[in-house]
Protein backbone atom coordinates (compact mmCIF):
# COMPACT_ATOMS: atom_id res chain seq x y z
CA UNK A 1 0.00 0.00 0.00
CA UNK A 2 1.80 3.08 -0.65
CA UNK A 3 0.68 6.53 -0.25
CA UNK A 4 1.52 10.40 0.12
CA UNK A 5 2.22 13.02 2.27
CA UNK A 6 0.80 16.46 1.50
CA UNK A 7 -0.67 19.88 3.10
CA UNK A 8 -4.41 19.43 3.71
CA UNK A 9 -6.34 21.40 1.29
CA UNK A 10 -10.00 22.45 2.60
CA UNK A 11 -11.76 19.38 0.32
CA UNK A 12 -9.70 17.05 2.88
CA UNK A 13 -12.57 18.35 5.21
CA UNK A 14 -14.58 15.21 4.84
CA UNK A 15 -11.60 12.72 5.06
CA UNK A 16 -10.40 14.40 7.77
CA UNK A 17 -13.49 14.25 9.71
CA UNK A 18 -14.28 10.46 8.85
CA UNK A 19 -10.66 9.51 9.95
CA UNK A 20 -10.88 11.83 13.14
CA UNK A 21 -14.54 10.40 14.02
CA UNK A 22 -12.64 6.79 13.82
CA UNK A 23 -9.37 7.37 15.60
CA UNK A 24 -11.07 9.32 18.29
CA UNK A 25 -14.31 6.31 18.19
CA UNK A 26 -11.53 3.73 19.16
CA UNK A 27 -12.12 2.23 22.86
CA UNK A 28 -8.34 2.72 24.19
CA UNK A 29 -8.79 6.14 24.31
CA UNK A 30 -5.52 7.64 22.49
CA UNK A 31 -6.86 11.10 21.87
CA UNK A 32 -7.79 13.92 24.34
CA UNK A 33 -10.91 14.63 22.09
CA UNK A 34 -13.27 11.77 22.90
CA UNK A 35 -16.67 13.29 22.09
CA UNK A 36 -16.19 12.89 18.74
CA UNK A 37 -14.20 14.82 16.11
CA UNK A 38 -14.67 18.73 14.41
CA UNK A 39 -17.55 18.82 11.82
CA UNK A 40 -16.77 18.44 8.53
CA UNK A 41 -17.92 22.29 8.62
CA UNK A 42 -15.68 23.12 11.43
CA UNK A 43 -12.43 21.19 9.82
CA UNK A 44 -13.27 23.20 6.69
CA UNK A 45 -13.42 26.47 7.69
CA UNK A 46 -10.34 26.00 9.92
CA UNK A 47 -8.19 24.51 6.58
CA UNK A 48 -8.94 27.57 4.80
CA UNK A 49 -8.24 29.82 7.21
CA UNK A 50 -4.51 28.47 8.10
CA UNK A 51 -3.61 28.50 4.47
CA UNK A 52 -0.52 30.32 4.02
CA UNK A 53 -0.33 30.94 7.81
CA UNK A 54 2.31 30.68 9.38
CA UNK A 55 1.22 30.03 12.70
CA UNK A 56 -0.49 26.60 11.76
CA UNK A 57 -0.45 24.08 9.30
CA UNK A 58 -2.30 20.47 9.18
CA UNK A 59 -0.62 17.96 6.94
CA UNK A 60 -2.45 14.46 5.74
CA UNK A 61 -1.26 10.69 4.35
CA UNK A 62 -3.75 10.09 1.18
CA UNK A 63 -3.69 6.53 0.39
CA UNK A 64 -3.54 5.47 -3.09
CA UNK A 65 -7.74 4.89 -3.22
CA UNK A 66 -8.05 8.81 -2.23
CA UNK A 67 -8.52 8.07 1.13
CA UNK A 68 -6.96 10.46 4.56
CA UNK A 69 -5.80 7.68 6.40
CA UNK A 70 -3.23 10.06 8.40
CA UNK A 71 -3.36 13.49 9.97
CA UNK A 72 -1.09 15.72 11.61
CA UNK A 73 -1.42 19.47 12.88
CA UNK A 74 0.61 21.83 14.47
CA UNK A 75 -0.09 24.77 16.27
CA UNK A 76 2.80 27.83 17.13
CA UNK A 77 2.65 28.55 21.27
CA UNK A 78 0.39 32.19 21.42
CA UNK A 79 2.52 33.23 24.39
CA UNK A 80 5.03 35.93 22.94
CA UNK A 81 7.46 34.41 24.55
CA UNK A 82 7.78 30.82 23.41
CA UNK A 83 6.51 31.33 19.70
CA UNK A 84 9.07 29.50 18.88
CA UNK A 85 7.28 26.38 20.15
CA UNK A 86 4.38 24.77 18.04
CA UNK A 87 2.55 21.91 19.43
CA UNK A 88 1.27 18.95 17.38
CA UNK A 89 -1.01 16.29 17.34
CA UNK A 90 -0.81 13.11 15.01
CA UNK A 91 -3.14 10.16 13.95
CA UNK A 92 -3.45 7.13 11.59
CA UNK A 93 -6.13 4.98 10.18
CA UNK A 94 -5.99 1.77 12.38
CA UNK A 95 -5.81 0.08 8.83
CA UNK A 96 -3.03 1.72 7.75
CA UNK A 97 -0.41 1.70 10.69
CA UNK A 98 3.30 0.39 11.27
CA UNK A 99 3.66 1.77 7.50
CA UNK A 100 5.91 4.58 8.34
CA UNK A 101 2.95 6.95 7.64
CA UNK A 102 3.52 8.50 11.68
CA UNK A 103 6.86 8.74 11.05
CA UNK A 104 6.43 10.56 7.40
CA UNK A 105 4.06 12.75 9.29
CA UNK A 106 6.50 13.99 11.84
CA UNK A 107 9.41 14.22 8.91
CA UNK A 108 6.50 17.01 7.04
CA UNK A 109 6.07 18.77 10.71
CA UNK A 110 9.38 19.22 10.90
CA UNK A 111 10.58 20.74 7.59
CA UNK A 112 7.04 22.91 8.54
CA UNK A 113 8.71 23.83 11.50
CA UNK A 114 12.15 24.87 9.96
CA UNK A 115 10.66 27.07 7.00
CA UNK A 116 8.13 28.53 10.10
CA UNK A 117 10.77 29.58 12.46
CA UNK A 118 9.62 26.89 15.18
CA UNK A 119 12.99 25.45 17.03
CA UNK A 120 10.99 23.52 19.37
CA UNK A 121 8.10 20.37 19.06
CA UNK A 122 5.52 19.65 21.61
CA UNK A 123 3.19 17.10 22.42
CA UNK A 124 1.17 15.45 25.06
CA UNK A 125 0.54 11.73 25.30
CA UNK A 126 -0.97 9.40 27.18
CA UNK A 127 1.32 7.22 29.11
CA UNK A 128 -0.59 3.89 28.09
CA UNK A 129 -0.02 4.90 24.38
CA UNK A 130 2.68 2.68 23.89
CA UNK A 131 2.92 2.58 20.56
CA UNK A 132 2.63 7.32 20.41
CA UNK A 133 5.69 6.84 22.66
CA UNK A 134 7.78 4.48 20.87
CA UNK A 135 6.92 6.10 17.59
CA UNK A 136 8.36 9.60 19.28
CA UNK A 137 11.12 8.27 21.06
CA UNK A 138 12.53 6.55 17.61
CA UNK A 139 11.69 9.72 15.62
CA UNK A 140 14.00 11.20 18.79
CA UNK A 141 11.01 12.89 20.93
CA UNK A 142 12.46 13.72 24.42
CA UNK A 143 10.34 13.34 27.86
CA UNK A 144 10.13 16.81 29.47
CA UNK A 145 7.60 15.95 31.86
CA UNK A 146 4.76 14.22 33.82
CA UNK A 147 1.40 15.98 33.61
CA UNK A 148 -0.94 14.82 36.67
CA UNK A 149 -4.33 14.85 35.67
CA UNK A 150 -3.87 17.38 32.99
CA UNK A 151 -6.47 16.07 30.39
CA UNK A 152 -10.44 15.52 31.45
CA UNK A 153 -11.81 12.46 29.91
CA UNK A 154 -15.84 13.00 30.67
CA UNK A 155 -15.89 12.75 34.60
CA UNK A 156 -12.16 11.58 35.09
CA UNK A 157 -8.61 13.92 35.19
CA UNK A 158 -6.31 11.86 32.94
CA UNK A 159 -2.20 11.61 33.42
CA UNK A 160 -0.37 13.14 29.98
CA UNK A 161 3.27 12.86 29.24
CA UNK A 162 5.21 15.81 27.88
CA UNK A 163 7.29 14.86 25.15
CA UNK A 164 9.25 17.03 22.69
CA UNK A 165 11.77 17.57 19.91
CA UNK A 166 14.38 20.00 19.23
CA UNK A 167 14.13 20.93 15.52
CA UNK A 168 17.57 23.01 15.44
CA UNK A 169 19.54 19.33 16.65
CA UNK A 170 19.86 17.79 13.28
C1 LIG B 1 0.79 6.37 17.20
C2 LIG B 1 0.52 6.31 15.70
C3 LIG B 1 0.33 7.72 15.17
C4 LIG B 1 1.72 5.64 15.01
O1 LIG B 1 1.56 5.78 13.62
P1 LIG B 1 2.13 4.71 12.58
O2 LIG B 1 1.94 5.25 11.22
O3 LIG B 1 1.57 3.37 12.87
O4 LIG B 1 3.69 4.69 12.96
P2 LIG B 1 4.89 4.26 12.00
O5 LIG B 1 4.46 3.13 11.12
O6 LIG B 1 5.44 5.47 11.33
O7 LIG B 1 5.93 3.72 13.08
C5 LIG B 1 7.26 4.16 13.11
C6 LIG B 1 7.96 3.48 14.28
O8 LIG B 1 7.32 3.82 15.52
C7 LIG B 1 7.35 2.69 16.40
N1 LIG B 1 5.99 2.15 16.57
C8 LIG B 1 4.86 2.57 15.95
N2 LIG B 1 3.79 1.85 16.38
C9 LIG B 1 4.27 0.96 17.28
C10 LIG B 1 3.66 -0.06 18.05
N3 LIG B 1 2.33 -0.31 17.97
N4 LIG B 1 4.44 -0.78 18.88
C11 LIG B 1 5.76 -0.55 18.96
N5 LIG B 1 6.42 0.37 18.23
C12 LIG B 1 5.66 1.14 17.41
C13 LIG B 1 8.21 1.63 15.69
O9 LIG B 1 9.56 1.90 16.03
C14 LIG B 1 7.94 1.97 14.23
O10 LIG B 1 8.94 1.51 13.36
P3 LIG B 1 8.84 0.02 12.74
O11 LIG B 1 7.41 -0.18 12.27
O12 LIG B 1 9.83 0.06 11.63
O13 LIG B 1 9.20 -0.90 13.87
C15 LIG B 1 -0.74 5.41 15.42
O14 LIG B 1 -0.61 4.20 16.12
C16 LIG B 1 -2.04 6.08 15.81
O15 LIG B 1 -2.58 6.91 15.07
N6 LIG B 1 -2.60 5.73 17.00
C17 LIG B 1 -3.90 6.25 17.43
C18 LIG B 1 -3.88 7.76 17.62
C19 LIG B 1 -2.74 8.18 18.50
O16 LIG B 1 -2.37 7.51 19.45
N7 LIG B 1 -2.19 9.36 18.21
C20 LIG B 1 -1.11 9.93 19.00
C21 LIG B 1 -1.67 10.68 20.14
S1 LIG B 1 -0.38 11.45 21.11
Amino acid sequence: MSYVVRPADPADAQGLSVLGDAVAAEPEGWLATNNGWRTVGDERRYLRAIRRYPHAGVFVAEAEDGSIVGRLSLARDQHPASRHVADLGLMVAQSHRRMGIGRALLAAAVEWARANDVRKLELHVFPYNTAAIALYEEFGFEHEGYRKQHYRRGDEFVDAILMAYDVTAT
